[in-house]
């Protein structure tokens, strides 16, 4: 059996190597420069390697308004969220359309260059709207839109240098784990999408997965997040921490997603599953909520909005999983769909009660979390309280 095609039938490559590399490192003096935020520099390395597959830039505007309006590229293929790059109206004093741009880090090295097609003005509510479901910049992915410039840039992009090497045991690109599942001979392999340390309903659901295919690739985001959520730094050691001591290891694989998050909840879900698809991911875990913030979106729209879709426009299969928890008893873990007992017996704790027991050093019940992941959030907590009691 062969792995899953990339979306659109081809694994896009846009990192220069060898003699047009240099020869791209070379124009770049001469051109203007744009310096990228944390998101675009995110989505520059996931243009540049594929997982955004079939982009190989950022969006002109005929794709941009399908995909805003639509969930479509201008070709039809299903795309759920404008993959953009923005500038202010002094930044675009200095570009012209059809003139190359290069692309800089927040640190100042040079990572790319963008063949810029398009300059075109865009309309933030309307995409708040379309993308987001609210127009409210108290939604945090609003809030993103809102800041950015006012104008788009479109075009292709090539990549002469790494955008970052953070996590590089973990940093995989699609390539790199297509050759992985085809060298441990994976065919059928579920996607896991993260912000969050694994707590007992993420085993929970990834194991039911894991029983009906080959292998579990545990596909954190380690991009940016919204300041309340756990560090990509800490969440690593907590999943090496869960990996190693529940996990079999001959069937899970740890890779870091670089993607930002934009917690467009429904729209995000579908990109998500498109981007592990890309990864080489026949499957693709949708649970309760998925990619949500605050109240904005229902428990399950997310997976509503995979369900708009054909099997064969996604190509992915989506694994859908209603809200899981302990049910005492059950004696184990369950879901509304497996467990008839009174919620009572359901074992529930707030996100915001379990972050009051980690600060207080306190291990939260083992029906929520594995004691391994509890110890190093708490290690983390008091690492911090340290470091704000110094400042
Ligand atoms: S997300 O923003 O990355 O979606 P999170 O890390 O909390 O947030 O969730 C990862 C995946 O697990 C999502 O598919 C989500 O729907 C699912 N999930 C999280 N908690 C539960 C739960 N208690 N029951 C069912 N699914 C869940």
């Amino acid at each position: 059996m062969s792995l899953i095609q990339p979306h659109g039938g081809k694994l896009v490559n846009r990192q220069l190597t060898g003699d047009a590399r240099e020869a791209a490192i070379k124009q770049a003096a001469t051109l203007p420069r744009l310096t990228l935020n944390a998101r675009a520099e995110a989505d520059l390395e996931l243009l540049a390697n594929g997982a955004f597959s079939p982009l190989e830039g950022f969006l002109n505007e005929a794709d941009y308004q399908r995909v805003r309006d639509e969930r479509r590229l201008a070709n039809g293929l299903v795309w759920s969220i404008p993959v953009t790059l923005s500038v202010t109206a002094d930044e675009r004093k200095s570009l012209t359309a059809g003139k190359d741009v290069a692309l800089y880090a927040r640190d100042n090295r040079l990572l790319a260059l963008l063949h810029l097609e398009e300059i075109y003005g865009y309309d933030k509510q309307v995409e708040a709207e379309q993308v987001y479901k609210t127009t409210e910049d108290k939604h945090p992915g609003v809030a993103a839109l809102y800041a950015q410039g006012e104008f788009l840039l479109g075009g292709k992009i090539s990549l002469v240098n790494e955008v970052s090497t953070a996590f590089a045991q973990y940093r995989f690109s699609p390539a790199q784990t297509r050759e992985l599942f085809e060298k441990n001979g994976w065919s059928r392999i579920v996607a896991f999408q993260t912000r969050n340390p694994v707590h007992r309903a993420h085993e929970y659901i990834q194991k039911c997965a894991l029983e009906t295919v080959d292998a579990l690739l545990l596909h954190p985001i380690v991009g940016e997040t919204k300041g309340d959520d756990i560090p990509a730094d800490v969440r690593i050691k907590a999943y090496e921490a869960i990996l190693s001591n529940y996990y079999p290891a001959n069937r899970t694989q740890l890779a870091a997603l670089p993607a930002a998050m934009r917690y467009a909840g429904p729209r995000e879900a579908v990109f998500h599953a498109l981007i592990r698809k890309n990864y080489g991911c026949s499957h693709f875990i949708v649970g309760r909520d998925h990619a949500g913030v605050g109240n904005y979106y229902g428990t399950y729209d997310a997976q509503n909005a995979l369900r708009d879709f054909t099997a064969e426009e996604l190509g992915i299969t989506p694994l859908f999983f209603d809200n899981t928890f302990y049910c005492k008893r059950c004696d184990g873990m369950a879901s509304l769909k497996t467990c008839p007992h009174d919620a009572a017996e359901h074992v529930s704790l707030s996100g915001t009660r379990v972050r009051e027991m980690l600060v207080a050093g306190e291990i939260p019940p083992i029906e929520f979390t594995r004691p391994e992941v509890a110890q190093v959030l708490i290690d983390a907590y008091r690492v911090q309280a340290k470091a704000a009691a110094a400042h």
